[in-house]
């Protein structure tokens, strides 16, 4: 049990499958960097409370400072039976300073530790993953200013519903992506809290200078209770929900990326490299990363839900079953980096077929709710103007004809109040002229929108 960072009451050996199993080295390797940075600040604070002679805290110094080169340069070999990544890093620790090594682990326990190194890692992804969204809206608003001119059905319930433009809905998606941006925002001060010298859950009986530790971790506040840090992931939780929010919007964008390249809409093409073909139809180009970004949300449910499961009811403080925290927070970041970092690239390569889009454009009951508004401007109730325009739409559908090749005698039949100039409706552009609020499609309201957000994203 000599290896062990806890073995001294212990006579018997771990039983193997249990040891293998409780190990929870696969996932925290991962937070080695971050364990290093800890360790060496540590150290400094040991020093201060004269825990550690000068000498002493130099030889631990460089003996870290030798794991970071060599773990940088890919030449740190850690032994991947470790029960974790700070038992593993105590053993190399070991082998470069001897048993002065012994002492780095004083005034603190593996649960202030680990949770943290784990809040390191959450505030270093976290700004990624910001940073990430910023580029991927920049992409889209990029992609709303080349394709301003081009317009399409805008659909509610997947069904044609009035003109927008194509610039229109990325907008949306820039503006979708901005929420989880904020909720990432929101979730980033849980990870800025230095919470050293809560040891296992009580505080630790030298004084460890907290504001050194958290001015040498680039933290800004202190934990208040080390009863409280001992139990406390709602950090991560806070993380893996804005992870969910990001993955649901990620999915709804991918969802209509799926629906504007299927053969029916032909509207977009997405680019080979982010496609696969069939072992069996040679013809098939299928928009497989799409797919994948529309099912990964479910990951990331899965993650917030494992997460918040394994809270649900457990005593306060620290118990094993915290551990878990890693296997869904690393997954759900990794995904999350993976995802957005692709998504940016489909969005630069993403080609609009304004051809199709005209095409498209050819059912006129995209201009129903424009005649409604046509009538009513005529005098005509609102109420009374649906139900006329109503008929008018049914009337169109049964003859297969198109509302502006009907007379204007029988269209008078349907609805008295319309006038010979009802017939410069039937047009996209000016469809979307007609709009007059702030947000809406508009080429004016839509220019707007992109200045705006080319703006507020310049630093992206
Ligand atoms: N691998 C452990 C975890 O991730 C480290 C903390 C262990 N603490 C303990 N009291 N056994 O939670």
């Amino acid at each position: 049990m000599k290896n062990k960072l806890w073995g001294g009451r212990f006579g018997k050996r771990t039983d193997p499958a249990f040891e293998q199993f409780s190990s929870s080295f696969r996932w925290d390797r991962r937070l080695l960097p971050y364990d290093l940075k800890i360790d060496a600040a540590h150290v400094k604070a040991l020093r201060k409370c004269g825990v550690l002679t000068a000498g002493e805290a130099g030889k631990l110094l460089s003996a870290i400072a030798r794991l970071v080169e060599r773990s940088e340069n890919g030449h740190l070999r850690l032994d991947g039976n470790s029960e974790d990544i700070h038992s593993a890093i105590q053993s190399e620790l070991e082998k470069l300073a001897g048993p002065l090594a012994d002492k780095l682990h004083t005034a603190r326990s593996r649960n202030d530790l680990v949770s943290q190194s784990m809040r390191l890692y959450g505030k270093e992804h976290a700004a990624k993953i910001e940073s990430l969204i910023g580029r991927l809206q920049k992409e889209i608003v990029l992609k709303a200013e080349e394709t301003q001119g081009v317009l399409v059905p805008g659909m509610t319930h997947l069904q044609n519903a009035q003109v927008v433009s194509q610039a229109h809905i990325f907008l949306a998606y820039v503006e979708m992506l901005d929420r989880a941006k904020r909720r990432l925002q929101a979730a980033a001060p849980f990870f800025d809290v230095c919470v050293l010298g809560s040891g296992a859950l009580a505080g630790v009986t030298f004084n460890l200078d907290q504001r050194l530790l958290a001015r040498e971790l680039g933290l800004s506040a202190i934990a208040s209770n080390s009863y409280d840090v001992s139990g406390d992931r709602d950090f991560a939780l806070n993380a893996l929900s804005a992870a969910v929010f990001t993955g649901l919007q990620l999915s709804r964008i991918a969802e209509d990326l799926m629906v504007g390249q299927a053969r029916g809409a032909a509207l977009f093409d997405l680019d080979e490299a982010f496609c696969t073909g069939s072992s069996m139809m040679p013809q098939k180009k299928n928009a497989d990363f799409v797919e994948l970004a529309r099912g990964a949300c479910g990951v990331f449910m899965g993650n917030f839900l494992g997460l918040a499961a394994t809270l649900k009811g457990l005593p306060t403080s620290y118990n094993r079953d915290l551990q878990w925290d890693k296997k869904y927070l690393f997954d759900s970041v990794e995904n999350c980096e993976a995802l957005l970092g692709i998504f940016i690239r489909v969005f630069e390569t993403l080609k609009v077929n304004g051809k199709r889009a005209k095409a498209l454009l050819a059912d006129e009951s995209l201009y129903a709710t424009d005649l409604a508004d046509y009538l009513v401007r005529k005098g005509v109730p609102f109420k009374s103007a649906h139900q006329q325009v109503g008929r008018i739409v049914s009337f169109a559908e049964e003859k297969g004809c198109p509302i502006s090749k009907i007379g204007l005698d029988l269209l008078k039949s349907f609805a008295p109040r319309i006038g010979g100039d009802v017939y410069e409706l039937f047009d996209a552009e000016h469809s979307v002229r007609l709009k007059k609020t702030v947000g809406s499609t508009h080429p004016a309201e839509v220019r707007k929108q992109i200045k705006r957000w080319k703006v507020s994203l310049r630093g992206a």
